[in-house]
C-alpha cells in the first residue's frame, strides 16, 4: 500500500473515534508529555491501535494521540513521539505528522529537550527554534514520490514560521516568562555528544542539540503546515560543565520547567 493511502486509512480511524476536527497539532518531547493531561473532553487513542501506526517503546513516552480542547481550540496531541534512535525508519517517525495533516491541522507546535550549546544558555531555558540544522544524515523524503504528498523539493527558507515565533514571544512576554531564540541541530543519537562535536556544532551556528524534530519538521514543510518548535534546555552539552550528560538530568530539568512550559503553551494555543 502506498504512503498516502496509508495516511488515508489512519486518519480515517482517527475520525471515526471522535468527532472533533482538530486545528491545531502539538508533539511533546521527553518530560513534557503531562500537557496532554490539561485537556478537555479529551479523547485518547493508543498509536498500537491505530492502523500502520509505528509503536513506541522508550520509557518517558506515552504512546498515544490526545484529542479535546485546549484553551478553547481543538488539538490533536502526540503524547509521545517516534524516535530514529529507536530503530524507526524517518519515513515511520513523520507517518504522524501526515496523518495530522490528513486531519485538517494547519498548525504544528513541536516540542523537545535539548541540550544547550549556546554558552549563555542555561537548565531550564525554553527555546524558540528559529531554524534548524539536519545533522542526521537522514531525510524523510528521499524515495519514491508522488505529487499527493507535497513538492518534491520542498522550501525550507521559512521552516518555522515566523508569525508564530512572533506569537510564541509575545505569549512568553506577558506571562514573565523568559525565552530564547535559537538554532536546533538534530543528530540521530542515542549517545550524547562528545566535548570536540559539540565545538563543531557551536562553529556551524548551532544553539541546542537533540535527537527528534527536524525529521518531523521537514514533513510539515512538505505538507505545508505552519510550524512553532520549543525546546526545553535540559542540561549543558558536553564540554561545557564539568559534569557527565544523564536521562534523569534530562528528565528531572524537564519537570522542573513543566509550570511554564504548559502555560506557555497553552497561551500560544489560545492565540
Ligand atoms: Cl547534550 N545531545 C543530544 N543529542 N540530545 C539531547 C541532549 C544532548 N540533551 C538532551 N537531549
Amino acid at each position: 500500500m502506498s504512503i498516502v493511502e496509508e495516511v488515508e486509512k489512519a486518519s480515517q480511524f482517527l475520525k471515526d473515534k471522535c468527532k472533533q476536527t482538530p486545528e491545531i497539532g502539538l508533539v511533546l518531547g521527553s518530560g513534557l508529555g503531562v500537557l496532554a493531561e490539561e485537556v478537555e473532553d479529551a479523547v485518547a487513542i493508543p498509536y498500537s491501535d491505530i492502523p500502520y501506526f509505528p509503536v513506541s517503546t522508550v520509557e518517558g513516552h506515552k504512546g498515544q494521540f490526545v484529542i479535546g480542547e485546549l484553551n478553547g481550540k481543538t488539538v490533536a496531541i502526540m503524547q509521545g513521539r517516534f524516535h530514529f534512535y529507536e530503530g524507526y525508519s524517518v519515513k515511520q517517525v513523520t507517518f504522524p505528522v501526515r496523518v495530522m495533516k490528513a486531519l485538517g491541522i494547519h498548525s504544528l507546535i513541536v516540542t523537545n529537550a535539548a541540550g544547550g550549546i549556546n554558552q549563555s544558555y542555561q537548565p531550564g531555558d525554553l527555546m524558540l527554534i528559529t531554524d534548524h540544522i539536519n545533522n542526521m544524515g537522514q531525510n524523510p523524503l528521499i524515495g519514491e514520490h508522488s505529487p499527493d504528498l507535497g513538492d518534491r523539493f520542498p522550501d525550507m527558507s521559512e521552516a518555522y514560521d515566523s508569525r508564530l515565533i512572533q506569537l510564541a514571544k509575545e505569549a512568553a512576554k506577558e506571562l514573565g516568562i523568559e525565552i530564547k531564540e535559537g538554532v536546533y541541530v538534530a543528530n540521530t543519537g542515542p549517545s550524547y555528544e562528545t566535548p570536540a562535536e559539540i565545538r563543531m556544532l557551536r562553529a556551524i551556528g548551532g544553539d541546542a542539540v537533540g535527537m527528534s524534530t527536524v525529521p518531523e519538521v521537514i514533513v510539515a514543510n512538505q505538507v505545508k503546515m505552519k510550524v512553532l518548535g520549543i525546546s526545553c534546555i535540559t542540561n549543558m552539552a558536553a564540554g561545557i560543565l564539568k559534569q557527565p550528560l544523564t536521562h534523569e538530568e534530562v528528565m528531572k530539568t524537564a519537570e522542573m520547567v513543566r509550570a511554564d512550559f504548559i502555560a506557555l503553551v497553552k497561551s500560544i494555543v489560545a492565540k
